[in-house]
């Protein structure tokens, strides 16, 4: 996994914009594998910039979000389909068509979820997956415990995730209680990744996943198993690393390094 340390959230965010710009320049119709929360807010509002000053053009892609809360419809102001609208979709030039994000509101789940890994596949595989961390060290909504070969399926929500997003809902209760979400196995498939992850309250979900033992204790830790991962922290996020010193020399010594 290659770490990226950088001092605030800002520049992180718009580091991950630049990667995902990088990503679209090389292949206009690439698939992005897209996720939610306040996490990736900074680096959609750089993509929608970069759209908007520079060009960046979307009109290829085609998009798959990670997960979405069950009984939650669309229109619902916390749905992650509203989420993605206003943050990302609204302000730039994706086909609606080309947009994917799990129902919610199905009434058949099972069928669904096979639906939607379909898709995935038909469309060629994601090209570039986002992702952001739980506290709890989830990718997506694969709580503690999740097979690191699961698929997309329907997921009961960690307590301590319930608690964590509480704070976009009115009451504690009103929070969703099950998510239908993509798979770990779902998410390893992608050809790359980019993990985000910041603020002091993610350090240690951090450590576990990117310097801690692979388990499904802390899903994020199975990322490295794949051979593209990028991670991109803050400072207050990385402040329980123990290898800091050792990503910031390998960043310091990139632009010698020899070509591919
Ligand atoms: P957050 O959520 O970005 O709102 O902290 C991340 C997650 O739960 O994956």
């Amino acid at each position: 996994m290659e770490v990226h340390i950088k001092e605030t959230y800002e520049q992180m965010s718009i580091d991950a914009a630049r990667k995902v710009a990088d990503v679209l320049n090389t292949k206009p119709n690439a698939v992005l594998g897209l996720a939610t929360g306040s996490t990736p807010q900074g680096m959609y509002q750089e993509l929608v910039r970069l759209h908007r000053e520079e060009g960046l053009d979307f009109s290829q892609v085609t998009t798959f979000n990670l997960d979405e809360y069950v009984g939650v419809p669309p229109s619902h102001p916390q749905s992650y389909h509203y989420f993605m609208h206003e943050n990302l979709f609204k302000h730039i030039n994706v086909p609606p068509q080309n947009v994917y994000v799990p129902s919610g509101t199905t009434d058949n789940y099972a069928a669904f979820c096979a639906w939607y890994e379909q898709r995935i596949d038909d469309c060629g595989g994601i090209d570039l997956q986002v992702l952001g961390i739980g506290s709890d060290g989830h990718i997506a909504f694969n709580e503690p415990g999740s097979s690191l070969g699961s698929r997309t399926r329907l997921k009961t929500l960690a307590k301590q995730t319930i608690d964590d997003n509480a704070r976009f809902f009115e009451n504690r209760e009103d929070v969703p209680i099950y998510s239908i979400t993509m798979g770990v196995g779902t998410i390893l498939e992608a050809e790359e990744i980019i993990l985000l992850i910041n603020g002091e309250n993610k350090a240690e979900a951090a450590k576990h996943a990117i310097e801690g033992a692979v388990c499904s204790q802390y899903t994020a830790s199975a990322l490295q198993m794949h051979p593209e991962v990028t991670a991109y922290l803050d400072t207050a996020a990385a402040g329980k690393l123990e290898m800091t010193e050792y990503y910031n020399w390998i960043q310091k010594m990139k632009p010698g390094a020899p070509r591919l």
